[in-house]
């Protein structure tokens, strides 16, 4: 099987890439990484591409034309499907576009509902009873591509937002892997 050569997007700490890296050492896992860009010079989550040398970006988005250097970088590195994990810098429309169908994005919540930020207290304030995480992939709308996979829990009474984030967090390190296996099985 011939990997499609993936690139991770991030701004944090990364754990969803931790969990990629491991699952595509898995011969029979349809990604490999081949490059980590971050919008954050300071992200964690660059760590895991070092730890497993893989080349790693800092981009600048305060630039103009940055969505123009990631770009560059895609091709350079013949990157042909793309993870946003944790990547917290909206999209041009121009960018979706030329990557349409190759993009795909984790977000912590049952979509459509809670997009955007502050997910776990507005569930809270909601007193939302389900809780969970969605893999989609990404058009040119906030959040609203269509769904791959998600998962879903239970909101215990006791939940606060920490373990609101705990408990969608292990449900988004079965769901992206699955999610990709899903997309890539038919190929
Ligand atoms: C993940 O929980 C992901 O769902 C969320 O950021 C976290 C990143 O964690 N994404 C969004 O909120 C996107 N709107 P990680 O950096 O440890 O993978």
């Amino acid at each position: 099987m011939v990997k499609k050569n993936t690139c991770v997007f991030i701004s944090g700490q990364g754990t969803n890439l931790n969990n990629l890296i491991s699952h595509s050492r898995n011969i029979s896992f349809p990604i490999k990484i081949s490059l980590v860009i971050s919008n954050n010079k300071h992200a964690v989550g660059l760590n895991y591409a070092k730890k497993y040398n893989i080349p790693y970006i800092f981009i600048n988005t305060k630039l103009n034309n940055y969505e123009n250097k990631i770009l560059l970088n895609l091709k350079k590195y013949k990157i042909d499907f793309i993870c946003l994990a944790g990547y917290m810098k909206i999209i041009s429309n121009a960018f979706v576009k030329k990557y349409k169908g190759k993009i795909i994005n984790i977000h912590p919540s049952l979509l459509p509902k809670f997009k955007g930020l502050n997910t776990f207290a507005r569930m809270l304030k909601n007193k939302e009873k389900k809780a969970g995480c969605t893999v989609h992939y990404v058009n040119e709308k906030l959040d609203s591509g269509s769904k791959i996979i998600q998962k879903k829990f239970f909101i215990n009474q006791k939940d606060d937002e920490k373990i609101l984030k705990k408990k969608t967090q292990k449900l988004e390190y079965k769901a992206y892997p699955e999610a990709i296996i899903k997309i890539f099985r038919n190929f």
